[in-house]
């Protein structure tokens, strides 16, 4: 079949997958925005391998995340999540979906910055909640007031997670809308295919005049 041939969107993945390079795709984003499940799906559509940081985490310590922190408390958590991130990403490229609180550190920002695509899963507050309470294995959340803590980190957070190269809303719709948005996003940040929008009608006067 010639290129011509190809459906548009098998073609965007070719594009994307050509324009990366050995760079990943990193998803990052609060608990619950569902990087793990889009981010699955994301690599089986881009055929490239998807890695779960917490999941090699656990795997590295040989211990689940509630007994890390149990055991030897959050910031020996996070040392060992900076590690393994930084380990995944030379194994580029991949699909990788990490911890809500990942992205908070500066040294694994700028390393994604310089090996990875970032895109942030981006839920509302209600929407987090619903799906974080269908779990308890998040030490974080373990406190009197679960919501006002969602809010806390979420008012701390945002700004932080708003410097990943893309942002994508998460919501109920099905999952794989929210992969089709984000192949629509990659395909035009890396290949930058959409042409600039028009100037307004207004710009476009003052133009002509
Ligand atoms: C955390 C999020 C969790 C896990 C750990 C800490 C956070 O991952 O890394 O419990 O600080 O937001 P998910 O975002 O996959 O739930």
């Amino acid at each position: 079949m010639s290129d011509a041939a190809l459906p548009a969107q098998a073609s965007h993945e070719a594009d994307i997958l050509s324009a990366l390079g050995a760079r990943s795709i990193v998803l990052v984003g609060m608990m619950g925005v569902g990087k793990s499940t889009i981010g699955r799906r994301l690599a089986a559509r881009l055929k490239l391998p998807f890695v779960d940081a917490d999941t090699e985490i656990e795997a590295a310590a040989g211990m689940t995340i509630p007994e890390i922190f149990e055991r030897h408390g959050e910031q020996h958590f996070r040392d060992g999540e900076v590690r393994v991130i930084a380990r995944l990403l030379e194994g580029g490229p991949v699909v990788l979906a990490t911890g809500g609180g990942a992205f908070m550190r500066e040294e694994t920002r700028s390393r994604i910055a310089a090996k990875a695509i970032s895109i942030w899963l981006k839920a509302d507050p209600d929407v987090i909640m619903r799906r974080v309470r269908r779990r308890a294995d998040r030490p974080l959340l373990q406190t009197a007031d679960p919501e006002g803590t969602v809010t806390r980190l979420l008012t701390e957070r945002e700004p932080v997670y708003g410097k990943a190269d893309l942002t994508i809303a998460s919501r109920e719709v099905p999952h794989d809308k929210i992969v089709e948005e984000s192949i629509e996003a990659l395909h035009e940040y890396l290949c930058g295919e959409q042409p600039a929008p028009p100037p307004p009608q207004a710009d476009v006067a003052s133009a002509v005049r």
